[in-house]
């Protein structure tokens, strides 16, 4: 008996479920992309991105997309790249001891790890996996989405 009902009720489910797919309508490829055209012929060349190329100093700062978002770059970096091992010039303004004298916010305490010295003394420095600011940081653009991002405005 019990047996039955479960093969009966899964002969349902099979059978509303092939309805249901059945009637849904097919996806045209001009519906696929973000972009509303065909998928197949999309123009695939990025928007071009103006970045700021006001020096620092002179930027306005953006709000945060969220509280954890890292804040995107208010002024040119052109002079301050590339940044290499031995050579990172956005520290020369950002480190927290300078920061305050040059106007630029300081590096927050999460970018860096706690060593020590062979003295048994702490130094500070920037952690490996922040050291290479443009990985997580990007200057201002403003480019025009395909599409609204509505998150944080509902
Ligand atoms: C010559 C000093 C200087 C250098 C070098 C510099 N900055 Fe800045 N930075 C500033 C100042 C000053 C501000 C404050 C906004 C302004 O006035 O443009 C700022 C703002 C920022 C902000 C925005 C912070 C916030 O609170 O919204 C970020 C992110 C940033 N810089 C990242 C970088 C990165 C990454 C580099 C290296 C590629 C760099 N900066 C190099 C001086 C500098
Ligand atoms: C792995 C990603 C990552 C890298 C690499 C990175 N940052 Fe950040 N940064 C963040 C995030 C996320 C935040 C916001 C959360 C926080 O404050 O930790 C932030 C915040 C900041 C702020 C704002 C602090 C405040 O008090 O508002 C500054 C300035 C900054 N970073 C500068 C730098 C500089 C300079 C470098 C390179 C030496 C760098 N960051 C490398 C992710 C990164």
């Amino acid at each position: 008996m019990l047996k039955q009902s479960i093969s009966i009720f899964i002969g349902v489910v099979i059978t509303v479920g092939t309805v249901l797919v059945a009637g849904e309508k097919s996806i045209s490829p001009e519906e696929l992309g973000i972009r509303k055209h065909s998928v197949f012929t999309e123009d695939t060349t990025l928007p071009e991105a103006k970045y700021p190329e006001t020096p620092p100093g002179t930027g306005k700062k953006l709000s945060r997309a969220y509280p954890t978002a890292p804040p995107q770059i208010p002024h040119s970096i052109k002079d301050f790249l590339p940044i290499t091992a031995k050579q990172n010039a956005c520290l020369n303004c950002h480190m927290p001891e300078v920061a305050k004298g040059m106007g630029a916010t300081p590096i927050p305490p999460s970018h860096f790890k706690r060593r020590f010295s062979k003295t048994g003394k702490p130094v500070y420095k920037i952690a490996g996996s922040n050291y290479y600011c443009v990985s997580c940081h990007v200057p201002q653009a403003n480019v025009k989405p395909p599409i609204e991002n509505v998150f944080g405005k509902k």
